[in-house]
Parts: C-alpha cells; sequence; structure tokens
C-alpha cells in the first residue's frame, strides 16, 4: 500500500477538507487541514472491493447484522488483542457518540455530574452538557517523559462530593495518545465500584497503537467489574470509515445491556446500514496485513515529526504517546493566548491544527497535529512551523 499517495479529497463532503472554513473561517480553505481525526488515505482494497460487490448486487432493502459481522469482530478482538468478547455483548450503533449519548440519557438523570478527564475529546463535553448534565473534569496529571497520569486522589475526592452515576474514559486517549496501564485501570474499577460508578471507556482507538504496545481494554479486567463496564469499539477510526456509521458498544450485564437495547428499538435503531456492516465484517477478516503497514507507516511518520521538531521548533513539547496517530503538542513557550496561537497557527504555519483549548481547561496552550497523512503534508506542515 503506498500511504504516500496524495489523495485529493476536496468536494467530497470531507469535514476535515470541505468544511474547514466553517471552523477556521473565511480564507481557511488554503490551509493545511491537521485537525479532525481521519486520515488522508483511502481504506484497505479489501474493503473496497466488498463494497463494490454490495453495491453491485443493488438492493438495499432493511438490513440485520449477519453471523459473520459478529464472528468477524469477535476473532478480531480475540487475534489483535487477546480479548474475548461475547456475542450477547454486542449492541451496534450508528457512532460511538450517538451511543454515549443514549447511555448518558439512560445511565443518569439532568443535573448529573459525569466525570472526564481532561484534557477531554470534545464530544464527550457536548454529550454531557448538551444533555443537561454537568462535566465533572478529572484533570490528568503531567508526569515529564512518563506522559500524562490519571490524578486518582482527586478522582475519589471528585466522587465522595459529587456521587456521579458514570464516568467516560478515553482509552487510547485523545488527545494525549495515552494507552492506560492495566494497573492503572484496575485501581480506577476499584474507584468505582466502591463509588458506585459505572465506566464506559470509549475504545475507538484500540487498533492504533504504537509499535510494541498493547491496549488493554476495560474487559481484560477481573469479571467482577463486568456489571459496571462498558466498552465502546469500531471499525472506523482504524480502516478510515468514519463516514458509514458503524460501532459497537460491548455490555456484559445483562441488565444494562437489556436497558440499552429497549432504548435502541424506542429511537427505532434496530435497523443497520447494510454498506456500513459489509465495510466493517471484510475489513476485520482481511485488513489485518493492511493495518499493519499502516501502524509501521504511522509510527515513522510520527518519528520523523519528533526527530524534527526536536531540531527546528525549541518552543514545541512534545507529549510521549502510546497509541494514537495524534501528536499533542505543548506550545506554552510561545506565550499566546488561544486566539493568538490559533492565529499564529493560521497565519503564520499556514495550517489548521486542532486547537487544545477544544479539549477543555488542560487543552489551553496546546495544539493537536493529526499525523494520519502522506509524509509530505507533514514536511509541509514543518516548513510552516518552522516560521513561528
Ligand atoms: C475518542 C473518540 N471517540 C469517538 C469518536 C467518534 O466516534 P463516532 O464517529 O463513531 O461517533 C472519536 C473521533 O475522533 C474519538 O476520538
Amino acid at each position: 500500500m503506498d500511504f504516500n499517495q496524495i489523495i485529493d479529497r476536496h468536494d467530497t463532503g470531507s469535514v476535515k477538507w470541505d468544511f474547514i472554513e466553517r471552523h477556521f473561517g473565511d480564507g481557511a480553505a488554503k490551509l493545511l487541514p491537521m485537525w479532525v481525526s481521519d486520515f488522508d488515505f483511502t481504506c484497505p482494497p479489501v474493503v473496497q472491493q466488498a463494497l463494490h460487490q454490495r453495491v453491485d448486487h443493488g438492493i438495499f432493502g432493511y438490513s440485520e447484522r449477519p453471523q459473520a459481522y459478529f464472528d468477524a469482530l469477535i476473532a478480531w478482538s480475540a487475534a489483535r488483542h487477546q480479548l474475548t468478547v461475547k456475542q450477547e455483548w454486542v449492541c451496534s450503533v450508528e457512532g460511538v457518540v450517538p451511543g454515549l449519548s443514549l447511555l448518558v440519557q439512560m445511565l443518569s438523570h439532568p443535573g448529573d455530574g459525569i466525570v472526564v478527564q481532561g484534557p477531554y475529546y470534545g464530544s464527550f463535553a457536548k454529550v454531557i452538557n448538551l444533555n443537561g448534565r454537568r462535566l465533572l473534569e478529572n484533570p490528568l496529571r503531567e508526569e515529564g517523559d512518563a506522559g500524562y497520569r490519571m490524578d486518582l486522589e482527586q478522582l475519589e475526592a471528585l466522587f465522595r462530593a459529587e456521587r456521579p452515576p458514570l464516568m467516560i474514559l478515553c482509552n487510547p486517549h485523545n488527545p494525549t495518545g495515552r494507552c492506560w496501564s492495566k494497573e492503572e485501570l484496575q485501581q480506577l474499577l476499584a474507584l468505582c465500584e466502591k463509588h458506585d460508578v459505572i465506566v464506559i471507556s470509549d475504545e475507538i482507538w484500540a487498533d492504533l497503537l504504537l509499535p510494541d504496545e498493547t491496549f488493554t481494554s476495560v474487559l481484560h479486567l477481573h469479571e467482577r467489574w463486568h456489571n459496571r463496564v462498558i466498552a465502546a469499539t469500531s471499525a472506523s477510526k482504524t480502516f478510515g470509515l468514519s463516514s458509514l456509521r458503524i460501532s459497537n458498544f460491548l455490555i456484559p450485564d445483562p441488565a444494562l445491556r437489556d436497558a440499552f437495547m429497549r432504548r435502541l428499538d424506542a429511537h427505532g435503531l434496530d435497523v443497520f446500514n447494510a454498506l456500513s456492516v459489509q465495510a466493517a465484517t471484510a475489513a476485520w477478516e482481511e485488513g489485518g496485513p493492511w493495518l499493519d503497514e499502516l501502524l509501521a507507516y504511522l509510527a515513522e511518520n510520527r518519528r520523523w515529526f519528533e526527530e524534527q521538531a526536536a531540531a527546528h521548533l525549541p518552543w514545541a513539547r512534545i507529549t510521549p504517546a502510546q497509541g494514537t496517530y495524534l501528536l499533542w503538542i505543548d506550545c506554552h513557550q510561545l506565550n499566546l493566548d488561544d486566539e493568538q496561537l490559533k492565529w499564529v497557527m493560521a497565519d503564520i504555519a499556514g495550517i489548521a491544527p486542532s486547537m487544545g483549548c477544544g479539549f477543555g481547561p488542560g487543552g489551553s496552550g496546546f495544539i493537536r497535529l493529526n499525523l494520519g497523512c502522506p509524509r509530505t503534508y507533514l514536511e509541509k506542515a514543518l516548513e510552516g512551523l518552522k516560521r513561528i
């Protein structure tokens, strides 16, 4: 697979490329988009073929997920993550964010606090705030070369003070790229058990690991916690299928699962997009070798950019990561506020990064760059950043 190939994404309805002015203002169309987390590569050829085949069939009546969908997901989880997934756990929803929103409605009441660890993915704030809940931030702590750590003492204080019913965890963590260790997750779950908190673990980035890193799901932990964990997964981030819209919420607890299924039914969400199902199945069945190539390319993109930044961008402090294709850069040494930082990135560097302030107060003074692009884009971004 040639990940160096430049493919024009204009006029495809791409949020990242075609709708950049909506977010960055008039004139932003000329900027290099390094924001939205999708990548600028085509999906695996096996997925394209599967889609062609399904399109050629020509009938798109109401569809369910066939057995092959579940078999592929279960085999993928076992092979990639040594994770046992039971078919009955799988509740499929159009996307991780819509599923999170439905779960927030189901598992909390208006006015309740819901915990996230900041800096946090902006859509977590949306599903909490726009559903009339309160976002309770448990800020992560930065520990030099070790990167970000959970602050479990502060978390317990928050649990005690606010008695939240729910926490949304992000693992691997967007934007920092941290994969939480088994020990950290065990300590977290012990606290959640003590304070009766349910954990929804957004694991959409689980397949996108750096070399020699492993991913621990909340479902790898002891079964005694299965009554309070829900894991969200998808083939979308891994294989570049975000607009096809299908994700899975893995819910081991039968009562939680039944309640969620009823909620999906109540919204008419019990019918599935035939193309999404076809694409995800093919990706899990046959996309492994393609993903290995992609991961090698992404790792090299990161290595190269970090090396260049160390040589040419003295103000940039890059966060160590274990996963994702996101680069979380501390720009505090530039001594700019977030408006000025955005202006400098656009008008001097010519790039449109995700601004750190969109990830809550802990993101102020940071930018997030998307490394999921051909190397030449990174070269162009670096040239721009050198002008700062
Ligand atoms: C942590 C996280 N969760 C969810 C999503 C989006 O999920 P979906 O498109 O399935 O709603 C993203 C996309 O960037 C993400 O980073």
